[in-house]
């Protein structure tokens, strides 16, 4: 296939902090263009690299390459005052920004009214919360789809101030219908009144950002020959349509979301690299099947440091899911498998993976798609760890077999090969496989 004048696609095969983020700044260099579709400050990429690392939220993670365009889509929902804390964090001179980082008009904002109805919404819940982040995703997706949202490019108009109050108050409505007290609310530290004024001063630093209408930019670029990388956020396992609803977010983070929160064709989609950990991670409630507590599933939070990027929750850990990973892959049409973490089974003297689950009395080796997730028992087959540090190995090849054996088996489940391999945080902690078809890609060969 020719894939020339195509975007590719990284994206997360779980329930995120697949390490994405890693990955972006990882293959940037290859690509003029780093544009992310879909979600907001909901999401944590985590950068690390000459002994400093980054969290980014809504900023794509190509943005430490000079040269590189970093574009938040029209699918991507807005905080003015978390970008402006991120902001801060980069470091980067605003003219530097100004020919690096790009936002699409048609992007929708967070209101500091959406953070709170989001806090409203889950102290409603009960013992059924979803454990959101509390960003105010939910709310804010559910004002664009209601259409009643407001766009970056609304704050341009004359109007923007009244449609503003006439929304907050609506939501402040609701919040009071939902028995919640703004009182009761910090955002970050700040009382509603003072985080209001601190999105008002984020929003004016975001309106200095030079805006786009993504779809003209990223097409227009593509048929210039530019490379492009669209870059998601949360993982698969947590889609709006094909996640374990209603534990999901409320976007796309599939490859489809690209299409819809970038503007591309669906025949504009090149390569699509599915991120995976080792094992699994969920952080915040619903279904986990094989999730492990105690034991091995403490073993693996403290080895992995899985604590949340955003919210600092432990994240609840356990093996690795494969038909999970294979429906995720069928869903999103991955060409290329990137796993990551792998280093945080060194010490794991048996390494189980589940290859299917016995439901109902049945089993069976792909996803139940009904009934109830909660009772499913995960079948594993147990492998044999390779107990050694993985720091001086400088191939893919040099791996130990055991680990080779491990890829194996995840590669005869979902058919598709596992690339690339992560070893640690840092960005030269990447092992990429001889002759793999993403070397083609890249150009590098
Ligand atoms: P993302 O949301 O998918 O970008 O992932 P996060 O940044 O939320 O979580 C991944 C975490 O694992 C971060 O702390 C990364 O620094 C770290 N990380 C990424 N790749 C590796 C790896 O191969 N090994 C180890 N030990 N840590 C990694
Ligand atoms: P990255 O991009 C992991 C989870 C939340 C919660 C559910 C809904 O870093 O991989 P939301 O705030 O969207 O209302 O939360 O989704 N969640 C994530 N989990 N990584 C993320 O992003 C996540 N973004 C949301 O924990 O269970
Ligand atoms: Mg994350």
């Amino acid at each position: 296939m020719n894939n020339a004048n195509k975007a590719d696609v990284l994206l997360g095969l779980q329930w995120g902090d697949e390490g994405k983020g890693k990955i972006v700044d990882v293959l940037t260099p290859h690509y003029k263009m780093v544009a992310r579709f879909q979600g907001g400050p909901n999401a944590g990429h985590t950068l690390v690299f000459e002994g400093k690392k980054y969290i980014l939220h809504t900023i794509p993670s190509g943005i430490f390459h000079k040269g590189c365009w970093n574009v938040v889509g029209n699918g991507v929902v807005l905080d003015p005052f978390i970008i402006n804390k991120e902001l801060d964090q980069l470091n980067i001179p605003l003219e530097e920004l100004k020919s690096s980082l790009f936002v699409c008009g048609k992007a929708h904002l967070i209101l500091p009214s959406h953070r709170l109805l989001d806090a409203a919404f889950e102290n409603k819940k009960g013992n059924y919360k979803i454990g959101s982040t509390l960003k105010g995703i939910g709310p804010a997706y559910t004002d664009k789809v209601a259409r009643t949202g407001l766009r970056l490019m609304d704050t341009a108009t004359d109007n923007f101030m009244d449609k503003y109050e006439s929304l907050k108050s609506e939501h402040l409505r609701l919040a009071e219908g939902l028995d919640y007290a703004i009182d009761e609310l910090l955002l970050d530290g700040l009382s509603f009144p003072e985080y209001e004024k601190a999105w008002f001063a984020g929003l004016e630093r975001l309106k200095e950002l030079p805006r786009v209408q993504s779809e003209v930019f990223v097409n227009e670029a593509l048929d210039k020959g530019a490379r492009v990388l669209a870059e998601g956020a949360q993982g698969t396992l947590l889609d709006i349509d094909f996640g374990s609803y209603p534990y999901v977010t409320s976007s796309n983070t599939i490859t489809a979301g690209a299409c819809i929160g970038l503007g591309l064709a669906p025949a504009r989609i090149g390569e699509v690299f599915g991120v995976f950990k080792a094992y699994c991670t969920r952080v915040g409630g619903g279904p986990f099947p094989t999730e492990v507590h105690g034991g091995d599933g403490e073993r693996l939070r403290e080895h992995g440091q899985e604590y949340g990027s955003t919210t600092g929750r432990p994240r609840r850990c356990g093996w690795l899911d494969l038909p999970a990973l294979k429906y995720a892959v069928m869903i999103n049409g991955v060409t290329r498998l990137i796993m990551t973490k792998a280093d945080v089974l060194n010490t794991m003297e048996k390494i189980k993976v589940c290859i299917a689950y016995n439901v109902d009395g049945e089993t069976r080796d792909s996803m139940p798609l009904t009934g109830n997730l909660e009772s499913m028992e995960p079948v594993y087959k147990e492998l044999n760890g390779w107990n050694r540090s993985l720091d001086e190995i400088n191939t893919f090849e040099e791996l130990p077999q055991e680990l080779l054996d491990y890829v194996a088996v995840i590669e005869d489940f979902v058919k598709v090969p596992v690339d690339i391999i992560s070893t640690g945080a840092d960005r030269k902690q990447i092992l990429i496989r001889k002759g793999a078809g993403i070397l083609q890609r890249l150009s590098v060969v």
